[in-house]
């Protein structure tokens, strides 16, 4: 045989597969597809701006997103009487409360925090309420106050459907998305591997096991750096400055990632493809975006980082610190949390610090 024979004869045989793999394809994107994936167009036709559900998954799911229901309603004589401040005697945050509503609310923490446990958990086998001796309730108290902040000053972010302990807790007292300061890896830094003393080149979780910077999450959800890399006044990138490098632009992305899976999203869901810095092209679910940083970096500084001394060495991270929170602890994988049932309603003692008697 002719070797141009062979080539033609391993020409068509390419082609007959290109075919079948084709069919293959067109079939499975008939049966398979429109049954699992459910798009929603988000920007402009054409641009790929969609959200696509998988229906299946969600499904499945459904049990674990879903908001509990209202303990028990209560009666207006049940609102009125004396104050949990005025009955008890270490009421410190709650104590404007009625003792019918106060005593819900605890019924209800119970519910979402520590439902294996119960009162026991913050309060001891002994029943003594009163005491501050566990660690527990000191850190509850302080949970208290940052969900009332939440909801009574990050509107922008969580609108009128709030938070309470659930939407973190999911009824466990540690949530299943926390996270801590990176430890540095001396043995990537002998060797010079990566920026900021190797905490580079480990596929670390956080950034969907890729190689970079893994420590986002301290750079710009505790700290404050500049997560802006383009529309800058410069025509280059500066050199010295954190803005507009290559390692910039890495530590964003790592960020970006996160906040893509823990909303279960795609970076279209707040970007507008054909220019990732411009806001006049960006959907609205990027402003909301960008105060959920504000808002986790307030929760991180103020409220969740200095419990460091209250919490037991078992708690603590790597390198001693708290365990703090980021998108994924509210989202958990979805772009509303709860599917976002506006269940603090029913717990007004939630939605803004209350005035002690
Ligand atoms: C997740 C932690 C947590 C759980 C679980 C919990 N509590 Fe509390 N409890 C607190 C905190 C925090 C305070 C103090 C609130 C404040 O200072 O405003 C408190 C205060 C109290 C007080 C006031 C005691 C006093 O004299 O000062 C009573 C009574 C009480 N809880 C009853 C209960 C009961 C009953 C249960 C179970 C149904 C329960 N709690 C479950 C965190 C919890
Ligand atoms: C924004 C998310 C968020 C909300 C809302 C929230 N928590 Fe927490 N909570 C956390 C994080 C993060 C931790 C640290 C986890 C750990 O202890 O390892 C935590 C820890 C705790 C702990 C200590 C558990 C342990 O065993 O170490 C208790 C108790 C607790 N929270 C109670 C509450 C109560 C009560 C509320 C509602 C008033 C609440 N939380 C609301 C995020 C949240
Ligand atoms: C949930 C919304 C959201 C998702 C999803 C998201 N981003 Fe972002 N992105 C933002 C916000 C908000 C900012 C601006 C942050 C700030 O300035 O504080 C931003 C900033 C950026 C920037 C810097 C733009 C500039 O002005 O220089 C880039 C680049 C970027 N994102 C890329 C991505 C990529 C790539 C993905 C997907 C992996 C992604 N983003 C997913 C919300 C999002
Ligand atoms: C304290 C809990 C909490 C944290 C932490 C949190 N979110 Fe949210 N987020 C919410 C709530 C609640 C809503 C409002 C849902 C609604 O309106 O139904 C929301 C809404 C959003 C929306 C709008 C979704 C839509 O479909 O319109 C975006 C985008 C978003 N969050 C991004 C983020 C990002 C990015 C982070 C981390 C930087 C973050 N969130 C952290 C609770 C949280």
């Amino acid at each position: 045989m002719s070797r141009r024979l062979e080539e033609m004869k391993l020409n068509s045989f390419i082609i007959k597969v290109g075919i079948a793999f084709g069919l293959f394809l067109v079939v499975l994107g008939g049966v398979g597809l429109p049954v699992i994936l459910d798009k929603t167009q988000t920007g402009f036709r054409g641009t790929g701006m969609f959200v696509s559900v998988n229906e299946t998954i969600r499904e499945e799911e459904k049990q674990f997103h879903a908001a509990p229901e209202v303990l028990y309603e209560l009666t207006p004589e049940e609102e009125e009487g004396p104050t949990a401040g005025e009955i008890y005697e270490n009421v410190q945050v709650l104590g404007h409360l009625s003792d019918a509503r106060f005593t819900r609310l605890m019924a209800a923490v119970t519910e979402w925090v520590s439902p294996e446990e119960g009162c026991a958990y913050c309060h001891g086998e002994e029943g003594n309420f009163a005491s501050d001796d566990l660690y527990t309730k000191v850190v509850s108290r302080r949970m208290f106050q940052m969900t009332q902040t939440i909801n009574s000053q990050w509107q922008d972010h969580v609108g009128n459907v709030g938070v309470t302990c659930y939407t973190c807790h999911r009824g466990q007292p540690v949530p299943a998305n926390i996270w801590f300061e990176e430890p540095v890896d001396e043995s990537n830094d002998a060797i010079g591997v990566g920026w900021d003393g190797g905490s580079q080149n480990r596929p670390g979780e956080n950034v969907a096991l890729a190689t970079l910077p893994n420590d986002h999450f301290t750079a710009f959800l505790l700290n404050d750096n500049n997560i802006r890399l383009q529309n800058m006044d410069d025509a280059l990138p500066q050199r010295d400055g954190d803005y507009g490098t290559i390692k910039s632009t890495e530590w964003t992305y790592g960020l970006m990632i996160h906040m893509s899976e823990g909303l279960g999203v795609n970076c279209v869901f707040c970007h507008n493809s054909r220019n990732f810095g411009a806001w006049e092209e960006s959907p609205p679910q990027r402003v909301t975006a960008w105060h959920g940083i504000r808002m986790a970096r307030q929760l991180n500084v103020e409220y969740l980082d200095p419990l460091q001394p209250v919490y037991p060495d078992i708690r603590l991270g790597e390198n001693g610190d708290a365990p703090k929170a980021n998108c994924a602890t509210c989202h958990a994988g979805i772009n509303k949390p709860l599917y976002g049932a506006p269940m603090a309603n029913d717990y007004p003692a939630l939605l803004q610090p209350g005035s002690l008697p």
